[in-house]
């Protein structure tokens, strides 16, 4: 069994709760920063930051092979635990399976709330009074895993989509190294 503690992240993109999650790790380490996209900006700050990268452009590829090789890059670094950070890519079953119960993810709703995508639009058009994000394991099952942790952002009159998402993005930022933390540290 690997240490739980040894954490893998996968991103897509800009990659800022990748950041947050270095930035403020405690009671865990970034073992390796992997990547679907050559060209994600978190990936240059990733390097930069002297941390491990691994990519692979998934384009084109045969999931189940991509997912195999990033696999094998995980266990190349001794990973226990994956954090996906805006990683835009559904992981095969296989993978699930093979890390089941070892993969957290971040989702900008309060989950069961607004599986997918567009949820501050859908929280805004519902007329919440509260949005949010929460972590969750991640499941074959998109969004639906048992949720660890969740912070709650209050919808103010006049907001957007945009503002609201700023909010929210700012209170992941807080949430995830800290439910990271303890879910490695149970
Ligand atoms: C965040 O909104 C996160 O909740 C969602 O994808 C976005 C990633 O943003 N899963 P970043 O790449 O971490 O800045």
């Amino acid at each position: 069994m690997r240490d739980p503690r040894r954490v893998g992240i996968l991103i897509s993109g800009r990659g800022s709760n990748m950041r947050a999650l270095v930035e403020k790790a405690a009671g865990y380490e970034i073992a390796v920063v992997a990547s679907n996209k050559p060209q994600a900006p978190g990936l240059d700050w990733a390097r930069e930051h002297g941390l491990p990268a691994w990519t692979w452009d998934s384009k084109g590829v045969d999931k189940e092979e991509f997912d195999r090789a990033m696999s094998s890059a995980l266990e190349d670094h001794q990973v226990g635990t994956i954090a996906l950070a805006g990683f835009m890519r559904i992981l095969s079953p296989r993978f699930i399976e093979q890390w089941r119960g070892r993969i957290v993810n971040i989702h900008p709703s309060l989950l069961p709330k607004y599986r997918g995508l567009d949820t501050h639009v859908r929280a805004l058009e519902a007329g919440d009074p509260v949005g949010g994000c929460s972590v969750h394991i991640v499941t074959e099952e998109l969004d639906a895993g048992d949720v660890l942790g969740q912070a709650e952002v209050a919808i103010e009159p006049g907001d957007t989509a945009l503002t609201l998402e700023q909010r929210v993005l700012a209170a992941e930022h807080e949430l995830y190294p800290r439910i990271l933390s303890e879910f490695v540290n149970r």
